[in-house]
């Protein structure tokens, strides 16, 4: 038993056939080829490209769309059995067409869209990666006793909603809200899915049946710097962060700028900054070390510069890995949002937009990574992921487990988000060697 030490080479996975070979002991070679999944993800990455590199490709939009059609190709080229569903997860299967429960699938995948100037790896890396193990297998002839299948989920960083197609196959897509769903912008997403040629409404009928999938593990970049900067080459992630949006209004008095004497001012951006600053402290303060926070969207109104601010919104996010710490930092930001109001003299209204629950992993999932790691001779380490992932949907209706590489710098959502080529190539290796044990 054994993995090739360097990724340039090809990864090994050695084996036992199955049960029915007549009492004959055989061995067969599995390998994965980290030069046609580096090709792969090069190839994947020209679709809504930046000119000074990375990538915008949100999910719905004409390069994803386009990036969607090459994925099916590939999956196809690969002699893969390939389908999308209504909710616009795309497919490819060892086995044929569809998934049911008569015949659970062993389910690896990740996401095709990116965020605004994103990078090369997040998403892409799950998604042909596990497209490679499923080709690797194919031409090992390996007929492991569970069909495998690969996902690329719709998506998953939440323009529309988070970790939408997902949530859909899981059955946690909440219906009634489709027609209200929009991103940022203002887009619908009923319209978005509309010019991709999808029809919203039905996107529910993704769900999946009971029993489906008999276990799911994705594999992904950190997307921060525990690992790079601890020297381990995995990562078998224990469990994943819940993450709560909520917009922010806060609404003061419109006034000449010049004109208002300061200490009559009801400057709705100045109360925004105040809550924004003083939320930060807090996250830190009553986190419980694992938790983070962000103001990603801020817009104010009329935003000239001859105005005081009438309207200042904020989406405000917060991260924990522990449901109760979030569900009290929740509460205690919203009191902060009142006394910061009150405080200044304006309004506010705080308004849930979405909420995921933190997820934690399968423990058989964790051993099953780890068992490959043993046997590849690689260090791994459990760790919690900082990011929200579609595992933590998929952890709802099955086992399921995450394997993370190393990020250089620590960095992701920025268009230098990159991984060596070396721990790609492992964590692919990785990856298979997981499927395999899983599908045993
Ligand atoms: C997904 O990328 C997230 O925002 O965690
Ligand atoms: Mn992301
Ligand atoms: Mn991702």
């Amino acid at each position: 038993m054994g993995i090739a030490p360097k990724a340039t080479e090809r990864w090994f996975i050695l084996g036992t056939a199955p049960p029915g070979s007549q009492g004959l002991y055989c061995r067969f070679v599995i390998a994965i080829s980290p030069a046609r999944l580096r090709a792969r993800l090069e190839a994947l990455a020209r679709f809504g490209a930046l000119p000074g590199g990375g990538v915008t490709r949100p999910c719905w939009s004409p390069p994803h769309e386009a990036a969607r059609a090459w994925l099916l190709g590939e999956l196809r080229a690969a002699s893969l059995q390939a389908w999308v569903d209504p909710a616009g997860n795309v497919f490819g299967a060892t086995g044929p067409p569809g998934l049911g429960a008569d015949r659970p699938v062993v389910l690896t995948g990740s996401h095709i869209d990116t965020v605004p100037e994103g990078g090369i790896l997040d998403g892409a890396l799950g998604v042909l990666a596990g497209l490679e193990c499923l080709e690797a297998l194919r031409e090992a002839g390996a007929a492991p006793r569970l069909p495998l299948a690969v996902a690329a989920w719709s998506d998953e960083e939440g323009r529309y909603g988070s970790l939408f197609g997902s949530r859909a196959f899981t059955g946690r897509l909440d219906v009634e809200r489709i027609p209200e769903m929009a991103a940022a912008d203002g887009e619908r997403l009923v319209d978005a899915m509309a010019r991709a040629g999808f029809d919203a409404r039905r996107a529910p009928e993704a769900r999946a049946p009971a029993g489906a999938v008999a276990a799911y593990v994705e594999l992904h970049i950190e997307q921060g710097p525990r690992l790079e900067e601890a020297g381990i080459p995995i990562g078998v992630v224990d469990s994943i962060v819940g993450v709560r949006r909520a917009r922010v209004v806060f609404t003061g008095q419109a006034d000449h700028a010049g004109t208002t004497p300061m200490d009559r001012r009801r400057d709705g951006f100045l109360a925004a900054a105040e809550y924004a600053l003083r939320a930060r402290d807090l996250v830190v303060r009553r986190g419980g070390g694992r938790s983070v926070t962000n103001v990603g969207v801020v817009h104010v109104h009329p935003g000239v510069s001859n105005i005081v601010p009438a309207r200042a919104e904020l989406v405000h996010e917060m991260r924990s890995p522990d449901a109760d710490v979030l569900a009290g930092l929740a509460a205690r930001c919203e009191s902060l949002a009142r006394r910061v109001a009150r405080r200044r003299g304006v309004g506010v209204e705080v308004q849930p937009m979405s909420a995921t629950a933190p997820a934690a992993c399968a423990p058989r999932v964790m051993a099953a990574i780890e068992a490959a790691c043993a046997t590849a001779g690689l260090a791994s380490t459990r760790l919690h992921s900082a990011a929200g992932h579609d595992a933590q949907n998929l952890a709802a209706v099955t086992d399921a487990g995450m394997i993370f590489i190393p990020s250089r710098g620590g960095r992701s959502h920025r268009v230098d988000e990159m991984s060596d080529w070396e721990a790609i190539g492992r964590g692919a290796g990785v990856l298979l060697g997981t499927l395999l044990a899983l599908a045993r």
